[in-house]
């Protein structure tokens, strides 16, 4: 990987190269020239690397940086985020900018608690879940009241699995409150199986960032024992025995551990149309601080109490992955790259069995593909 993005540097030398001069290759002095500016443009581009981060190897920064990595002349434009996309989250929401009003901001008001979590309260909150089943990992799994579709999607592929690997897991889902969704029918379904939470604050997608913070309460306050827990989206392919495998591997902390895809240096959005847009009201910082991509992060049960107290005397604004990056540094602490980071991929357009027997995270695009090629990937027979 490290390879192939020194190469793609130097091809962005060499584009500038031919541009400034057409006919190079007909005259000598222009091509000791240009083996000049090649060897320059190499030794930035590894320089980069040497001071960016010292904490690192380098083969680790070199395969962290591809997969974060958005080509030299796209940088000045961030509109579009450091990952591949799925194609359904690139229909830009025109509808959802213009319909939607971010919350005024009123300095040391309400508003500046507003994802502070103890200002809600749970409806649903299986008080004795994890006194009874003592979970090593417990998978923590935002989804709106009517997405039943998610949820049981998820109860039939990798949610379904009490124990992996030998390990007790508990896959839960986190609810707000949402127009027309029938109360009586949560609590019957939480019934039949005992993993709904749910608070009264309303879901929506600026919300998100209170939902997260609502998790980290409930883990806090009603699973303190759990060693690991991980908020992993519902649209997610998850490899629940690799993860189980990575939380095992020796050196692995098991206090102010968090990991997931890292985002180093990633700039605020500030273009309105998009989804990820943010006021500077809301966050005045041009960049934010190294955060775990919102899709699956991973980390050790002590720090949801951590964040909830720190979140007390930290601004709420609506990207939830971005806010739980300042909780951390707040803390002191940042997050981990895991020991390999190639297993927490974001978005890839087709199904390789083995492919997604090597990794943990991959984005999918609806609940049907995650039954479809979970049946196949648990098909018996070689992965690869
Ligand atoms: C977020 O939730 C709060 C608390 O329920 C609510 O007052 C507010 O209207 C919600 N905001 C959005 C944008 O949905």
């Amino acid at each position: 990987m490290g390879s192939q993005e020194a190469g793609s540097g130097e091809e962005i030398c060499q584009r500038r190269q031919f541009a400034k001069d057409p006919y190079h290759h007909k005259s000598n002095p222009f091509h000791s020239w240009f083996v000049g500016l090649l060897a320059l443009c190499l030794l930035v581009f590894v320089m980069f690397f040497a001071f960016s981060d010292n904490t690192l190897a380098w083969s680790e920064k070199l395969s962290l940086y591809s997969q974060n990595y958005v080509p030299f002349n796209q940088r000045p434009q961030f509109k579009a985020p450091p990952y591949r996309v799925h194609p359904k989250h690139k229909l830009i929401t025109n509808a959802f900018q213009k319909n939607t009003k971010f919350p005024s901001v009123q300095p040391g008001g309400l508003q500046y608690h507003l994802a502070y979590p103890r200002n809600y309260q749970f409806i649903i909150d299986n008080t004795e879940i994890c006194k009874d089943s003592n979970p090593f990992l417990v998978l923590m799994v935002p989804v709106k009241p009517k997405d039943i579709a998610a949820r049981n999607a998820i109860r039939q592929t990798w949610g379904k699995d009490k124990v992996v690997q030998s390990k007790v897991v508990l896959t839960l889902f986190m609810l707000g409150l949402e127009e027309g969704a029938d109360l009586e029918n949560l609590k019957n379904e939480n019934q039949q199986h005992q993993d709904l939470i749910q608070s009264n604050f309303i879901d929506t997608y600026l919300n998100l960032t209170i939902k997260t913070m609502v998790i980290m309460d409930w883990l806090a306050t009603h699973c303190p024992t759990a060693t690991y827990a991980m908020k992993v989206d519902s649209d997610m392919f998850l490899n629940i025995d690799n993860l189980i495998i990575m939380l095992q591997k020796p050196g692995i902390p098991k206090v102010n551990y968090l990991t997931g895809m890292l985002m180093w240096d990633r700039p605020v959005v500030r273009s309105k149309e998009s989804k990820w847009y943010v006021p500077e009201e809301l966050y005045p910082d041009p960049k934010y601080p190294t955060y775990t991509l919102g899709m699956g992060y991973v980390f050790s049960n002590d720090l949801p109490a951590k964040f909830v107290e720190v979140s007390k005397s930290i601004k709420p604004f609506n990207i939830e992955d971005a806010y739980i990056g300042m909780c951390t540094k707040k803390l002191g602490l940042s997050p981990t790259p895991p020991p390999n980071p190639s297993q927490f991929k974001a978005y890839n357009s087709r199904y390789d069995r083995c492919e997604f027997s090597q990794i943990i995270t991959y984005i999918l695009g609806s609940s049907e593909q995650l039954k479809n090629y979970w049946s196949d990937f648990k098909k018996p027979g070689p992965h690869c």
